[in-house]
């Protein structure tokens, strides 16, 4: 197997970045140029004051180690191309907009694009890693690409190296992760390929975590964990529901069912709903694979993980509408929240955008506070969830401010929207004592200690919880 020196990551983005910055550290004899064709990317990863365009959880303390060792930022696509042995390929992948599969299929023309760059440039044989999440037998069509345009000399062998870390987590998933999972083809060629990766990994990676499969379970296999794990969290929403109706506890419920062994206990909290920009995306594009397979029982079940999603969504923002004595025309929202989850800026597919849309249809004030997600990325969210409403509309209705307790002064209600740590310590009685009564809570994480906030006077309603408010 080829020993890598040189490895290229093509996209700066939330696993790119992370994922690429982490081998570096953990590999000083390797060196890993990121590049991206967003020079505002590259030019945040590059900056001085270390401001990344990023934001989670230890990955500036990384970055500061191996950032001008063996750690480059570059948007110099074909250069980074050019002189790498190992090439990750970490696009984004979105859902497709218009055409074919419109709505569901996964939108591959960024992989495409940046395969057909590897194939112009190379002037030697690479080994190309989808890094990104892809359609099972994705490889087949990169590889078709690569061979049809490649130079004489250069010869390329494909792998499947999905990421699974959580964003909020990144870091520390990556340190340890529970596995790291590499497909190829099962040639000899194919498999001298997976032994040159799985020896970058195991600079750090025990090596009985380092999963060596085909090149087409592996790419499944990422669809199949991002299904399966939003399939738990719209497992439990839906029981949430049954929850409210009957007067059971969810946490409770959810406690009793972890502690089964076969199940475990992670992964079980109800919610608002999942956001991010994966498991939707990745379960749609599931169903899309289903039924170009002539599959349409299996894609109707993983495409029930979706809509009870979005119904869980709707039941919340309907309960807050019910609650205020049903109307929440003219009364003041305070939204705690807009990334999808804690400890990440990123807010794609957040159910916190669902909801001020929702308030905002009701014509209700809503003011938000979030610690980490950028204004101008909350305002650019909601012109987007909200096409044809005007903008002057949206920045009359919404109002964003610098901390939860002005986000909450003069409201009739806040909502918890994302399980952020400092929701936890807020001062509930400053906060009262600052809203209008009666003073509602609506806690869609379920983080508040409900008691004593009754205690205080508020009245308070919990997602998965039916009791008295
Ligand atoms: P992202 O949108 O943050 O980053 C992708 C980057 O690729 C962008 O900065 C874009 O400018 C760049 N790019 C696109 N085409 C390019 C080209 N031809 N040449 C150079 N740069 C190019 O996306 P993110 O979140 O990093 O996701 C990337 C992939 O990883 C997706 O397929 C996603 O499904 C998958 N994934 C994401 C996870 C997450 O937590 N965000 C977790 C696991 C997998």
């Amino acid at each position: 197997p080829v020993q890598v020196k040189k490895i290229c990551c093509i996209g700066a983005g939330y696993v790119g970045g992370p994922t690429c910055a982490v081998i570096a550290l953990k590999c000083p004899d390797i060196i890993v140029t990121i590049v991206d064709l967003n020079q505002a990317r590259i030019d945040a990863w590059n900056s001085k004051d270390f401001s990344l365009p990023i934001y989670e959880p230890g990955l500036e303390d990384v970055v500061r180690q191996a950032r001008g060792r063996n750690l480059f930022f570059s948007s110099d696509v074909d250069k980074g191309i050019r002189e790498a042995d190992l090439i990750f390929v970490s696009v984004n992948t979105p859902t497709k907009k218009n055409g074919v599969g419109a709505g569901f299929a996964a939108d591959l023309n960024y992989v495409e694009l940046a395969t057909r760059r590897i194939a112009a440039v190379a002037e030697s044989s690479k080994i190309v890693v989808e890094k990104s999440t892809v359609p099972c037998r994705t490889a087949e069509s990169m590889r078709t690409i690569l061979e049809a345009n490649s130079k004489p000399n250069c010869k390329f062998q494909i792998l499947s190296n999905p990421e699974f870390l959580a964003e909020g987590t990144a870091i520390d998933d990556l340190f340890s992760p529970d596995r790291v999972l590499i497909g190829s083809l099962q040639t000899p060629e194919g498999k001298d390929a997976c032994a040159s990766l799985a020896e970058v990994y195991a600079h750090w990676v025990p090596r009985e975590r380092i999963l060596t499969v085909g090149l087409w379970s592996s790419e499944l296999s990422k669809l199949a964990a991002n299904a399966m794990l939003a399939q738990r969290i719209s497992s439990i929403n839906a029981l949430s529901a049954i929850c409210e109706a009957t007067g059971a506890n969810i946490d409770e419920v959810a406690h009793a069912v972890g502690r089964d062994s076969r199940m475990g206990p992670k992964f079980l909290k109800a919610s608002v709903g999942f956001g991010g920009s994966c498991f939707q995306k990745d379960i749609l594009n599931l169903v899309y694979l289903s039924e170009s397979l002539h599959l349409p029982e299996v894609a109707a079940y993983w495409r029930q993980v979706v809509d009870m999603n979005e119904y869980q969504k709707r039941r919340f923002s309907k309960r807050v509408v019910d609650t205020l004595f049903n109307t929440i025309t003219g009364k003041r929202i305070a939204v705690l929240g807009f990334a999808f989850k804690a400890d990440t800026g990123d807010t794609r597919e957040s159910a916190a955008i669902t909801l001020v849309k929702d308030f905002v249809a009701e014509r209700a004030l809503v003011s938000l506070y979030d610690p980490k997600v950028p204004h101008d990325q909350i305002w650019l969210d909601l012109a987007e969830a909200m096409p044809v409403t005007p903008s002057a509309t949206i920045q009359k209705q919404v109002q964003i401010y610098g901390s939860a307790l002005e986000a909450c002064k003069n409201a009739e209600a806040v909502v918890i929207a994302t399980e952020w740590k400092e929701f936890k310590e807020i001062d509930w009685e400053t906060v009262y004592a600052g809203m209008n009564k009666p003073a509602f809570v609506f806690d869609g994480r379920m983080i508040v200690d409900a008691e004593k906030l009754r205690d205080i006077g508020f009245k308070v309603t919990v997602i998965g919880r039916g009791e008295r408010l």
